[in-house]
């Protein structure tokens, strides 16, 4: 049976742990070369790396696991993300095709673009603020993994989210990172009521949604008082009954 990648680091981990013990750290065990895969890899280079490997903040190892973990549960063959950094490069050793939208200031591409971990055959860069290049995309497949961590002001992070969203495959990922950030942190809680999202863990600033089998909210219209966020929250709700039933919020 094929093992988890987070079995898999486990299992190594626990191995050199071994090897340390037996004075042999420097010899790699045949089962640790048939174990080698270049996700796990570019993960255990990322965690030795500093804190501000690039100039606008990257992810910590606890998330990038995770990443790794979720993206291979789901089945991880086409996955796209706002801003780069360390998720660049691990998410271009697990999809088969990445795309990132992300913009050419500070230093942040060209470390991506500069490491060796990084699997360049695999990603398709899109340059420019996702504002303006997200809306003029198109997605060939759905999209199996999305991780939302370009613009964090409002309502950027939300505009993301409009482009991105529609092209999640059920059981896809949603990440939205920076949630301590209040606009994010809004975002974020209305997906927390949302039918369409099964929020699975948050892991430091980052969280964590499935996609469920809720259909799509339409994109195009309004009925927010179909919205869970709006259901619960809305100060008025008596006002709407004649409009739209008794206990409608419940519905
Ligand atoms: C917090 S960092 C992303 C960290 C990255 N996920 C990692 O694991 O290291 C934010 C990224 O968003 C990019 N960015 C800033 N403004 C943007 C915009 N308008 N559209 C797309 N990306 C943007 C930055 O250049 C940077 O790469």
């Amino acid at each position: 049976m094929t093992r988890s990648i987070t079995e898999r680091i486990a299992g190594r981990m626990r191995r050199i742990a071994e090897r340390a013990t037996q004075g042999q750290a420097g010899d790699a065990p045949a089962e640790a070369i048939a174990d080698a895969n270049p996700a796990v890899e570019a993960l255990d280079w990322a965690r030795t790396q500093p804190g501000w490997w690039h100039d606008s903040g990257n992810l910590g190892a606890p998330v990038l696991e995770r990443i790794l973990h979720h993206a291979e549960r789901v089945g991880t063959r086409c996955s796209a993300e706002t801003g780069c950094g360390f998720s660049t490069i691990l998410l271009s050793n697990v999809a088969d095709r990445h795309t990132c939208f992300t913009v050419a200031m500070g230093n942040s591409l060209e470390r991506v673009q500069d490491a060796h971990h990084f699997n360049r055959d695999r990603v398709n860069f899109v340059i420019g603020p996702s504002q303006l290049t997200l809306p003029r995309h198109s997605f060939q497949d759905p999209l199996d993994f999305v991780l939302i961590d370009g613009t964090h002001g409002f309502p950027f992070a939300h505009l993301d989210y409009y482009f991105l969203h529609p092209q999640i495959r059920r059981g896809g990922m949603l990440l939205i990172d920076d949630i301590h950030i209040p606009t994010c942190g809004q975002l974020y809680e209305v997906l927390k009521e949302d039918k369409m999202w099964r929020h699975v863990e948050d892991v430091l600033f980052t969280a964590f949604f499935e996609r469920t089998d809720a259909p799509l909210f339409d994109p195009h219209g309004d009925n927010w008082f179909m919205q869970g966020f709006n259901k619960k929250h809305f100060a008025y709700k008596e006002s709407l009954v004649s409009a739209l039933g008794e206990k409608w919020w419940e519905k």
